[in-house]
């Protein structure tokens, strides 16, 4: 099978190495890739936004399935265009894609469906908001309605935060069209935790439970990122919470989706909050989340792509999606500064004859890029997130593995929490 996948990620990284692990002869593209992805697939310099481009490249190519990564070709159509072109495609279409791209929609959708969700109201003006934010209790958050690379988020603790930060979307235009519109909602506390589906428009199964470690400090403190770190499974999730989640969060939106004519395929990941055991959705996404499906994928025993397959073809009922049993981390190496500035195009190095897969005492290890490019022999860091360190096995082999491997990949400005896999108390 020809398979190319859309990304550059970490993600991107973790979904090749899985698909090398399956039974069927692969040969493997990725546009445009990243320094990993050069060592088990061939690199094609097309950028993810660059639908045309990729369109092309997939029918010159005579490409049998492409899967895509990030949430920015999903939410222009690509599925859509290389569906209409007659070519498999690992998805949502660019309707059951709003879910992730327009904060307003997928709002809308939960209040119409009665899922629960924080209250909020959307605004398209700086002043009336502004007046709505002078009369509102705070902690209260702020979201740009488009896609914001996940910086599109704010939790405010006064009206002078939210003044400011409405300053910045509406006028400042940090966001550009993303921020045109704004949601305004009640701050909920509790527990976060990320949950993913595979769906076929009919059946779903659900992934393996993952937490993401979410800001850019130890003890989940600073900035928000992207991700910088993650654990299967989840411990603050029993078998009870899981069953709740699916009756009142995954079912109804199904259903939803279904009522509005939309056929969904693909990963869905609902991003939710836990209060008094109340699930909240907090937003959807329409993809594999990064770093957790690192943390995922490499426990995956069966073919991921009999999986994509079952998802396309509309059969994953009578797909079985088996995960081992063990524990699994990831850890994120990040260029210093991340989620803000920080430079680029330095050298990164892999010490002491460190492969991109092996046994460290009883873990398996799996070193995965992220932002890297390989230039002749050698790896420079493009991005922030540069490398992902993923681990299997039991839970204090694998923190240490993790961990020891991190001294033995060296970059300048080298940056990682020192807490991942560290459990803390449940909020
Ligand atoms: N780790 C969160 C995300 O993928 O959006």
């Amino acid at each position: 099978m020809r398979i190319l996948i859309v990304g550059s990620g970490g993600r991107e990284n973790a979904i090749a190495s899985a698909i090398k692990r399956s039974k069927k002869e692969t040969e493997i593209f990725c546009a445009p890739g990243n320094g990993g992805t050069a060592e088990i697939a061939l690199n094609v310099p097309i950028k993810q936004d660059d639908i045309k481009g990729l369109l092309s490249f997939a029918l010159e190519n005579k490409i049998d399935l492409t899967v895509i990564g990030p949430e920015i070709p999903l939410s222009m159509g690509i599925v859509d265009e290389f569906t209409a072109a007659g070519l498999k495609i690992f998805g949502p279409d660019r309707k059951a894609s709003l879910l992730e791209s327009s904060k307003k929609f997928s709002k809308d959708f939960l209040k119409k469906y009665n899922i629960k969700t924080a209250e909020y109201k959307a605004f398209s003006d700086f002043q009336t908001a502004q007046k709505f934010v002078a009369g509102k209790k705070h902690p209260l958050v702020i979201k740009a309605s488009g896609l914001a690379a996940g910086k599109g988020v704010f939790i405010s603790k006064n009206i002078k935060e939210s003044e400011n930060t409405l300053d910045s979307i509406f006028n400042a235009k940090i966001f550009g069209d993303s921020g045109e519109t704004v949601i305004i909602e009640d701050f909920i506390e509790g527990f976060e935790l990320s949950y993913m589906v595979a769906v076929d428009g009919n059946t779903y199964k659900p992934l393996i439970t993952s937490m993401d470690y979410k800001k850019i400090g130890d003890g989940d403190t600073g900035d928000n990122t992207g991700g910088m770190g993650a654990i299967t499974p989840n411990p603050y999730v029993s078998d009870n919470l899981t069953n709740k989640i699916n009756k009142t969060v995954i079912e109804p939106t199904l259903e939803g989706l279904k009522k509005e004519g939309i056929k969904y395929k693909g990963i869905l990941y609902a991003g939710l909050m836990i209060q008094n055991e109340e699930i909240y959705v907090l937003e959807f996404n329409v993809r594999f989340g990064d770093p957790e499906t690192q943390s995922i994928l490499i426990r995956l025993e069966s073919d991921i792509l009999d999986l994509f397959l079952s998802v396309i073809n509309e059969n994953l009922k009578d797909y079985e999606l088996i995960f081992d049993n063990s524990n699994s981390i990831c850890l994120v190496l990040s260029s210093d500064g991340y989620p803000n500035k920080y430079k680029t195009g330095y050298e990164v190095s892999f010490n002491d004859g460190l492969k991109c897969l092996g046994h460290m005492k009883s873990a398996e290890y799996f070193i995965f890029h992220a932002g890297t490019k390989k230039t002749g022999e050698k790896y420079y860091t493009t991005g922030g997130r540069v490398i992902n360190i993923c681990a299997r096995g039991k839970e204090l082999e694998i923190n240490s593995a993790v961990y020891d491997i991190a001294k033995k990949i060296n970059f300048e400005n080298k940056y990682y929490r020192k807490d991942i896999g560290k459990i803390y108390a449940r909020p």
